[in-house]
């Protein structure tokens, strides 16, 4: 049923990540792009973290309860990596060997900001449970929608929030600077999106940073 992240297997698909805080829009930024993906015949699997599987959809509610309070860092650090494990070997592998495109709503990367950064685990530390989890497997395109803190927690009051949503604002300014960090690490694998702006231009600007990109999307496009 699963699959070997490290396989021979010719990898043909491509893995698009989405990450950034709270209330950045990758949700909407992410459905934009499914449907102008269709409108060119390409369909896409669309799969979040933590979840995207019937364990770590399990995984995802202990996570994100408010009942969970009492959850210590670590928990939430390797509860994240085995949804994250599962999700990899259930869905993304045999996906990307099918030559499908995945766009998944958060990833490793996520847990160097939040757990490395916002719980103060550190990014080192964080890094080697990542690559156990994802076997290796990295995105291919990574869209980092950056917004500053306070706009998050703004736009967090027009909807229902989580258990990581109502942490302090300490802990979202650390998770902000994670993100910067990351963004800051010129891989070219980041593309930094200016997350202040609408939907509409947000969109906008993700579809011409992807028509840029020579490595494979073209054929998507
Ligand atoms: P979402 O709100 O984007 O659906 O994400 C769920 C929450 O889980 C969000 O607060 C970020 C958090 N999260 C982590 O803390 N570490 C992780 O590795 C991932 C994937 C998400």
């Amino acid at each position: 049923m699963t699959a070997n992240p490290r396989s021979d297997k010719p990898r043909r698909g491509l893995l698009i990540t989405f990450e950034g805080p709270e209330g950045s829009g990758k949700s909407t930024l992410i459905e934009g792009l499914v449907s102008e993906l269709a409108t060119r015949g390409c369909e896409a699997l669309v799969v979040r973290e933590p979840g995207g599987t019937s364990i770590g959809e399990r995984l995802r509610a202990v996570l994100l309860d408010h009942s969970s309070r009492e959850m210590c860092a670590e928990t939430e650090l390797l509860l994240m990596e085995a949804s994250r494990a599962q999700l990899v070997r259930e869905k993304i592998v045999p996906a990307l060997e099918a030559g499908i495109v995945v766009l998944c709503d958060r990833f490793a990367d996520a847990s160097i900001a939040y757990q490395g950064f916002g719980r103060g685990l550190g990014d080192k530390l964080v890094e080697r449970f990542n690559e156990f989890a994802t076997g290796g497997l990295e995105p291919d395109l990574t869209f980092l929608c950056l917004l500053p803190p306070a706009e998050g927690r703004a736009r967090l009051k027009q909807r229902k929030t989580d258990r990581l949503d109502r942490e302090d604002p300490e802990f979202h300014e650390r998770v902000y600077e994670g993100y910067l960090a990351l963004a800051s690490t010129g891989l070219p694998r980041f593309v930094v999106l200016d997350a202040t702006r609408s939907p509409e231009a947000l969109r906008e600007d993700a579809l011409g940073q992807l028509a840029k990109l020579e490595h494979g999307l073209l054929k998507f496009l």
